[in-house]
């Protein structure tokens, strides 16, 4: 089974439409409201979708969010079953004050071909090769490097890695600074960090760190597409974390899920830019017309690159 091509267009106009209506809120220093306009639209939009859709990941349980939650049915109800994961405003922060890199995320899957994954961190690794046994989670961080090191036929102070700036990754960034390893620390935004080994262009040949569990598996499905190699680990913080997962049907909560586990099947995501940043531009307007450009994929048709829409301001 696959999902049909048609719904590439009408996901692309979702996250499009999320992010011109969180245009307004660019810079406005209030996180809560742009995400609200993220949100609505994006719910509002899916509605009208012929398929039977579920919010696999979305903004929260129920009692914590009463829009595109965790289960929550979306779409006419016509259609194909299809899992759901979202992140309307991907970069509260960077939306909020106006610095580059906002996203409206969406990616989407058969029905049970998407991991259900719990609000917590995940510890994540992505490079751009899909050969397993080069880099994984459970290696030192000298390990991967030096792995990727002799893989690519290089030296490791010609690798790049990239990792959300945060005092958690202090002994992998004092690791990778004492193998020579050039650094790109980013402040907010980890699913463009892990897109960013996708291309040459971007210069970044390791994805890692912990980050959002959410954000981990959308980015997982754009990786899918492009063939690349992605592992990731849930991080638990409390015992009541530990609970809400089992809930959701995690048995094994040490499990290192690799790529295939996180996402299979047929998948679309995209990624469309709020404000510019390293993967997209973000929204900018013209004499009354808007233009946006979107990260796509889709991996039945091979579908893998970033489109510029213009759309009239009505
Ligand atoms: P928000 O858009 O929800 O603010 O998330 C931004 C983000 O940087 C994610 O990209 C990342 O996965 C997560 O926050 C990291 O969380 P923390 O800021 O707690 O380290």
């Amino acid at each position: 089974m696959t999902i049909d091509k048609k719904f590439v267009d009408l996901f692309h106009s979702v996250s499009t439409n999320a992010a011109i209506a969180t245009f307004n809120w660019i810079g406005k220093k209030n996180k809560i409201a742009a995400d609200k306009a993220a949100v609505d639209s994006m719910r509002n939009n899916l509605n009208k979708i012929n398929m039977k859709g579920r919010i696999v990941i979305g903004e929260g349980e129920l009692d914590k969010a009463p829009m595109l939650y965790i289960g929550e049915r979306l779409g006419t109800q016509n259609g194909p079953e299809l899992d759901i994961a979202v992140d309307p405003l991907e970069g509260t922060n960077f939306a909020a004050n106006n610095l580059p890199g906002a996203l409206s995320v969406i990616a989407v899957a058969e029905k049970s071909n998407l991991f259900n994954a719990p609000e917590t961190y995940m510890d994540k690794i992505a490079i751009s090769s899909p050969e397993k046994g080069i880099v994984d989670l459970d290696n030192s961080t000298k390990r991967n490097i030096g792995n990727l090191a002799d893989f690519k036929n290089t030296e490791p102070q010609n690798l790049t890695a990239c990792l959300l700036d945060r005092p958690r990754h202090k002994k992998q960034i004092e690791d990778l600074e004492s193998l020579g390893v050039k650094i790109k620390l980013i402040s907010d935004g980890d699913v463009s960090g892990a897109l960013m080994v996708t291309k040459k262009d971007y210069n970044i040949d390791i994805f890692m760190g912990i980050g959002g569990g959410p954000e981990g598996v959308l980015a997982a499905s754009a990786l899918d597409t492009f063939g690349c190699f992605f592992q990731g680990k849930l991080i638990f913080e409390s015992n009541e974390e530990k609970e809400r997962a089992k809930k959701m049907g995690i048995k094994d909560i040490n499990k290192k899920y690799e790529l295939n586990e996180i996402v299979s099947g047929d998948s679309i995501f995209c990624a469309t830019g709020i404000t510019s940043g390293d993967l997209v531009s973000g929204i900018n307007i013209d004499n009354n017309v808007f233009t946006s450009e979107t990260l796509i994929t889709h991996k039945s048709s091979n579908l893998k690159k970033i489109i510029k829409l213009k759309h009239n301001i009505k």
